[in-house]
């Protein structure tokens, strides 16, 4: 219980637009629609709702999506990739096969594939980011799904898009070579060396189809897996020259742990990235090359995995309820700070997809035939996809630290963007304490004029409850001219 007259915890900040880590990718804000349990079936996509669109797209979830502000969205996996077949979801809904779906054992009907899948991001706002199965499928699927999805047309599978309805390309620029294919769990899973292999090869021939293609090789499934850092190591030996970004996957389990050391999570996610871009810089200074990969974190969030309850897939179920995590506002506090580690790390991480999006550990939530809602981590990740914008500033707060299992962790987590076409500062804040509340100096003298409205003698000063996050935007003046 905090205590009401509790000394603040004290920290300061200075900020300086001339000091910036790296532009704000707007895809450090995506997320994740897997077949798994409800995210796509009752979750984004559910015919004869009374909100769906005729194409059966829910649209009071399409509203949340729009205003979480979700930039990137992947698809359709996770482990189901990795038994997927791109054909199945593809063609007259009524032709389409029923399967086994072996990752979550379930059965997948399939009334939901690729094409539907980029309607609904552009109704969303949202890019797509497909995976490939390299699990139980290889090269030549690849290469299949690709010429499908983005050649104009003139060949069988370009026409066999248009037949289904498409006649323009898809132009799906971002494509994740397999899915955690380090994981034993993972169907087809694989050796580095043999993952690193295949993924060379499926890059290759994928750039002969479309050039303009961005690929993300399978970094690790979590930084405690025994592979880490050995696995990319290895895979990138091989598919280096290839590939655009490594994958990093992160997920923060609160059972069993107190609430500092749950939060302390955050300097967990900050040192695997470092590791990941070490480890990618290591293999290409060995390789002589002057190309410089990018991590794509793309599953990350707070996910009770001890909750998980085998009986729920104990028969072969379609679209049942899996992974419905309920998030309180510890996760929401958390949800912040990994949000802060990924802009912090703006220059390397170049996307990021909360996972997931809807139901399935994820911010929205909705009722079968009923209502949708936002869970507690909605309102972290939308307002902070909101002011992000321009430039991360370095900023190093100095404040007391706690001792956890990962290392000494600091009470207060900050960062900021600033705009500089529009002037705009936005900070990002959490405080970690919880018993005490935080007080923030930030000193913005180096803004000179700009924010005279909010920091009249250049500081600004911002009070954070126990264990809470804060997005400040300081009212700036009015450029001249704008
Ligand atoms: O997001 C849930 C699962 O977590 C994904 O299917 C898998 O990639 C990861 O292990």
């Amino acid at each position: 219980m905090p205590r009401a007259d509790a000394d603040p915890v004290a920290a300061t900040l200075t900020l300086d637009p001339a000091f910036t880590v790296g532009p704000v990718d707007s895809r450090l804000f995506g997320s994740f629609v897997e077949h798994l349990g409800r995210c796509v079936y009752t979750g984004i996509f559910e015919p004869g709702h009374p909100s769906a669109d005729e194409r059966g797209f829910r649209s009071d979830v399409l509203d949340l999506v729009r205003e979480l502000g979700a930039t990137v969205v992947r698809y359709p996996g996770g482990n189901f990739v990795s038994g997927y077949r791109w054909e199945d979801g593809t063609g007259r809904a009524a032709d389409r096969p029923r399967r086994l779906d072996l990752a979550w054992h379930a059965i997948e009907s399939n009334a939901f594939g690729t094409g539907e899948f980029v309607d609904w991001c552009r109704e969303a706002g949202a890019e797509p980011m497909l995976a490939l199965n390299l699990g139980t499928r290889g090269m030549q699927e690849a290469v299949d799904l690709l010429e499908y999805c983005n050649h104009p047309g003139g060949t069988r599978l370009s026409d066999l898009r248009r037949e289904h309805g498409a006649a323009e390309p898809y132009d799906v620029r971002l494509w994740c070579l397999g899915n955690e294919m380090d994981g034993p769990w993972q169907v087809g899973h694989r050796s580095a060396a043999e993952y690193g292999a295949l993924a060379a090869r499926t890059a290759r021939a994928m750039r002969l189809v479309d050039p303009r293609v961005e690929l993300v090789a399978c970094g690790s499934s979590h930084s405690g897996m025994p592979t880490f850092g050995s696995w990319e190591a290895t895979v990138l030996e091989q598919c280096y020259d290839t590939v655009d970004l490594v994958s990093l996957h992160s997920y923060y389990d609160p059972t069993g742990k107190s609430v500092p050391e749950f939060l302390a999570g955050a300097l967990d996610l900050d040192r695997s990235i470092d590791a990941v871009v070490a480890t990618a810089d290591h293999v290409g200074a060995r390789l002589r090359s002057r190309k410089r990969l990018q991590v794509s974190v793309d599953e990350w969030n707070v996910w009770y995995v001890s909750r998980w309850d085998p009986a729920a897939v104990a028969e072969w179920r379609e679209a049942g309820p899996l992974l419905e995590d309920t998030y309180d506002d510890v996760d929401a506090t958390m949800v912040a700070s990994l949000l802060v580690t990924l802009l912090r790390h703006a220059d390397r991480v170049g996307v990021a997809c909360l996972a997931q999006l809807v139901n399935v550990i994820a911010p929205i939530r909705t009722e079968p035939g009923g209502r949708a809602w936002r869970q507690t981590t909605f309102a972290p990740f939308a307002q902070i996809a909101a002011a992000a914008r321009g430039s991360v500033l370095r900023a190093e707060p100095r404040v007391a630290t706690y001792e956890s299992e990962v290392g000494d962790v600091p009470l207060v987590d900050a960062t900021a963007t600033y705009d500089e076409e529009s002037g705009e500062l936005a900070l990002m804040l959490v405080n970690r304490s919880v018993d005490r509340p935080a007080r923030v100096r930030v000193d913005v003298r180096a803004f000179g004029d700009a924010l005279a409205g909010s920091a009249p003698d250049g500081l600004l000063e911002i009070d954070l409850d126990p264990v809470s996050w804060r997005v400040v935007r300081p009212a700036t003046d009015p450029r001249p001219g704008s």
